[in-house]
């Protein structure tokens, strides 16, 4: 087994312009090794280069310029054996609207010169959740349907490297934990490395064993979930008094609200203060405490302190 799933060097893209569009530098030089065996979250804001440099990974792309390691094979020296090691879910829908889902995942098992015998479309129908509907043309399915098979035919070769970008986007809630379960599980018992781009950062949060930030063709941060999250100095202490209470003095390092539940919220750099100061001021103006927690900073916060406050959409 190879150390490092996917290993880029200088990586460029630059879409070339026509008469009435500008060329466009999507990939300015990346550098990003990723760790076999990881859940890798690839994260930044629309246009920032995420789906170019996955497209790339998948062979739909052609890249300008540097290289790329899939699973220690070069994909311009090694093409056949450097896709065969990845699976990509792409994140636009390309599937034919004449195939079900049957047909569809026999067809890119067919591709891949995977034997009948050895096709695991059954699996993988009852993985995505489209048994039923296993043979149903793709026209008639919904679009969260359709994102669940392309997953599907992601899979159909056993990769070592499962790549999906915003596999969860248009997909419902329950759908979506069910979809999670089964990459953790593709993860955790296969060994699967997985890759992966969301909006939804709570879910990266979740997720994602390391992290990498890409903003305008560049990756700007690449660092473990839990550094990123350590990078954010600020912490809440959530107070719950005993009776509606109104917030005590405090010392000016300490912003103080009250919540519509009544809770007292408290917010504070680590740096500069403990709860020992918060739990000072509350029992200074006698209030006696029912319940008290905690709330960590969100890769969310992390994310647009890095990037700005641009909004980050679907
Ligand atoms: N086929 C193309 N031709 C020309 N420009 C393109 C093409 N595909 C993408 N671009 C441009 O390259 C930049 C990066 O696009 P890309 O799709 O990689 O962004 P992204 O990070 O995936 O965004 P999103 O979060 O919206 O999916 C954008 O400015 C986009 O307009
Ligand atoms: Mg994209």
């Amino acid at each position: 087994m190879t150390q490092n799933a996917i290993e880029i060097e200088n990586l460029r893209k630059t879409y070339r312009g026509s008469r009435t569009q500008e060329s466009k530098e999507a990939l300015k030089g990346i550098d990003l090794t990723i760790p076999a065996g990881s859940i890798f979250g690839l994260l930044g804001p629309n246009g920032a280069g995420k789906s170019t440099l996955i497209n790339i990974l998948a062979g739909l792309v052609i890249k300008s310029a540097g290289t790329v390691r899939i699973w220690g094979f070069d994909q311009d020296r090694n093409p056949r054996q450097s896709r065969r090691a990845i699976g990509v879910m792409p994140q636009e829908l390309n599937l034919d609207a004449f195939f079900t889902p049957r047909a569809s995942l026999n067809v890119q098992a067919g591709l891949y010169g995977i034997a009948r015998k050895d096709r695991k479309t059954d699996e993988i129908l009852e993985m995505i959740g489209l048994t039923d509907k296993a043979d149903a043309y793709a026209r008639s399915l919904s679009g969260g349907m359709r994102r669940r098979l392309l997953l599907g035919k992601a899979l159909v070769h056993s990769p070592q490297v499962l790549v999906l970008d915003e596999p969860t986007a248009g997909v419902d809630i329950e759908l979506r934990q069910m979809l999670w379960a089964n990459i953790r599980k593709l993860n955790a018992e296969e060994g699967t490395t997985i890759i992966l781009t969301t909006h939804y950062l709570e879910e990266a949060e979740e997720m994602c064993d390391d992290i990498a930030i890409i903003d305008n063709g560049t990756v700007t941060v690449r660092d473990t979930t839990p550094n990123l999250l350590s990078r954010l100095d600020s912490k809440t202490l959530v107070v719950t008094p005993a009776r509606s209470a109104q917030l005590p003095e405090l010392p000016a390092y300490i912003a103080g609200s009250i919540r519509t539940d009544g809770s007292l919220a408290f917010t504070y750099r680590q740096s500069e203060a403990s709860p020992e100061d918060i739990l000072d001021a509350l029992r200074a103006a006698g209030i006696a405490i029912a319940d008290v927690t905690t709330e960590q900073p969100h890769l969310e916060d992390v994310f647009l302190s890095l990037t700005g406050s641009r909004a980050i959409q679907t």
